[in-house]
């Protein structure tokens, strides 16, 4: 059994096989490097910035800067992982057909699951965060829908539990209709931007991506007027020392809070990357997938990476961060009559973040149907997912239970646990595929083809893995000590948000872990001469997975253990490579 477990496609299978099913209702090649480009930003640029930022920036203070450094460039070595597989394996399915050549058909089935997190659950935060822009745009509009039919009833329940301070969310509770002694309170703009999208994807790939075009031109030129107006006030005002403010103890520092405080940003500055992946589920609606996927995906992820370096600091510069407490609309908060006070970039920008997330929601919408599209042609899924609309040419019934993995939770899920839910998935995911990378054979270079450059890590892997031993112990010399220590009760005012340093203590054993595997890893390229782009994916990835709190963990690993079950009660038996069903 176990072999079977690990049971790997041929990369030439996925392509045969989805020329095959393809030939009854062929998907429309009609996307080319610009589109997939626009795509990737479409994707990119949304909640994170929007709306996610602001927390980021209260926890790490303008240091938050660092981390986006940091984990653009994991991203940027994941992108050119995905390139790789997306130039080998140009079919539609992402990181999960991709490990099922590499890793086997459970991990594929795990990525698959995984992703579930990644493009639903991902798509549940952007519709809340649409939700909250749409209602304060109506706000300023003066129609005002009632708080119990913007806000969902996890948040107000909560809010009511820890006695916040909260208006609109207490009064979500407080003025609720009650019927059968339940109240009735739940998140209506969200459930219906999500019935559009749906509906939207459902018609057609074309219809969305001329909409999804014209809204990325939209958001990049708004958030670029950000930039600049904002950018222009901070110089004019000398608003420098926002940059260096004082902590709680009065020492004035570019990371107030020390590297601790900005790595608690880990889930909000990683959700703001995701997305440059979802270019490569569009691989059979490219032109020309193995030359325009990974041009798309990098392309889209320097752009986006650039302005969120911008952004963090015009938003850092403009605001002291302390003021972000609580601010789920940032970038429309620093032009505040008591920050920059500029009204009409205030409108504007509620304006905007609204269109910003729509796009957002209609990529992840379009790439979860085809996920799922793929995992059926396998067998793992019922062959009703792969099903194309005769006249629409999408996947047609993966479309629309994708509306309802989005829409049925948003009535009962809130804000922070789908974020931190979709980043922890996400982040395992990239690992895999960056580690997939370092098991596919070599390939032949073919002209007009991405091709990943192979650099032997043998020496210089375990070089960088002692290097950065070295520097954090020259940073502190108690750095690895300090890692067996688990009682922070010591540290218990250390508390930011809803997350406590308790809730933290469990980045000691993911460090701990990282740490080993590093050593490992540096075994590994010794011993097998690896190529050190994937392996910097894995390694950064993990890194970034440090930062990940013990109730994420929890939380995930019971996910991945009812996948597994899942797995075992019907993709184990259904797939196309058991036995009895491969004859
Ligand atoms: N990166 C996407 C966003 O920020 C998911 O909305």
């Amino acid at each position: 059994m176990s072999s079977s477990l690990f049971r790997t496609k041929k990369i030439e299978s996925i392509l045969a096989e989805c020329a095959d099913d393809l030939h009854a209702g062929d998907l429309k090649r009609v996307l080319t490097v610009k589109d997939l480009t626009f795509f990737g930003i479409a994707a990119i640029l949304g909640a994170g910035s929007f709306s996610s930022l602001g927390f980021a920036v209260f926890n790490g203070g303008p240091g938050v800067v660092i981390l986006f450094i940091i984990t653009g460039i994991a991203c940027a070595f994941t992108a050119l992982c995905y390139s790789e597989f997306a130039s080998r394996i140009p079919v539609a399915g992402s990181a999960y057909t991709y490990a099922y050549a590499s890793f086997g058909e459970l991990f594929a089935w795990v990525i698959g699951w995984a992703l579930i997190m990644e493009y639903s659950i991902g798509n549940i935060y952007v519709a809340y965060s649409w939700s909250d822009y749409f209602t304060s745009l109506m706000g300023k509009m003066n129609v005002h829908i009632p708080e119990y039919f913007c806000t969902s009833y996890m948040e107000a329940k909560h809010a009511i539990e820890r006695g916040s301070g909260h208006a609109a969310e207490l009064a979500a509770w407080n003025n609720a209709p009650i019927v059968a002694e339940l109240r009735i309170i739940l998140d209506l703009p969200a459930l219906i931007i999500n019935f559009l999208i749906t509906y939207l994807v459902y018609r057609g790939i074309k219809e969305s991506r001329n909409f999804s075009n014209v809204m990325v031109v939209l958001k990049i030129a708004v958030v670029a007027l950000i930039i600049i107006v904002g950018g222009y006030l901070i110089f004019s005002n000398q608003l420098f020392s926002n940059w260096t403010p004082s902590n709680n103890v009065g020492v004035k520092s570019f990371m107030p809070n020390g590297f601790s405080g900005v790595m608690m940003a880990v889930a909000s500055v990683f959700f703001a990357y995701i997305g440059f992946d979802a270019v490569s589920v569009l691989a059979e609606e490219s032109k020309n997938p193995q030359k325009d996927l990974p041009r798309g995906m990098i392309l889209s992820l320097v752009i986006c990476t650039i302005i969120y370096i911008l952004l963090t600091l015009v938003l850092t510069g403009a605001v002291n961060y302390k003021n972000f407490d609580g601010v789920g609309d940032p970038l429309a908060f620093i032009f505040e009559p008591q920050n920059l006070n500029v009204g009409w970039m205030q409108f504007l920008v509620a304006i905007v973040a609204v269109v910003a997330m729509t796009s957002v929601l209609l990529v992840f919408q379009m790439g979860q149907p085809r996920i799922w599209m793929s995992m059926s042609r396998d067998g793992l899924m019922p062959p009703v997912f792969k099903k194309i609309h005769p006249k629409f040419k999408t996947p047609s019934f993966a479309t629309i239970a994708t509306g309802f993995v989005v829409g049925i939770p948003i009535l009962f899920t809130d804000k922070t646990f789908v974020l931190d839910f979709t980043s922890i998935a996400t982040l395992f995911a990239f690992v895999l595929v960056c580690g997939g990378v370092l098991l596919i054979p070599p390939k032949k270079k073919i002209g007009g083809r991405f091709h990943l450059p192979y650099i032997n890590a043998q020496f210089a892997f375990p070089l960088i893995v002692i290097a950065s031993i070295i520097i954090a112990w020259a940073i502190s010399k108690t750095y690895f000590s300090d890692l067996f220590i688990f009682d922070y009760s010591h540290d218990k005012d250390y508390i930011m948000g809803n997350k406590t340093f308790m809730d933290m203590a469990i980045p000691n054993i993911s460090l701990i872990l990282f740490w080993i595997s590093a050593l490992l890893l540096a075994l590994f390229a010794f011993v097998k001469k690896y190529s050190l782009i994937p392996l910097m994916g894995v390694i950064t990835c993990m890194y970034l997975l440090t930062g990940m709190s013990k109730s994420n963990w929890v939380w995930f690993i019971s996910w991945l253990i009812l996948g597994v079950i899942i797995y075992f009660l019907y993709g184990y038996k259904k797939s196309k490579l058991a036995p009895k069903n491969n004859t």
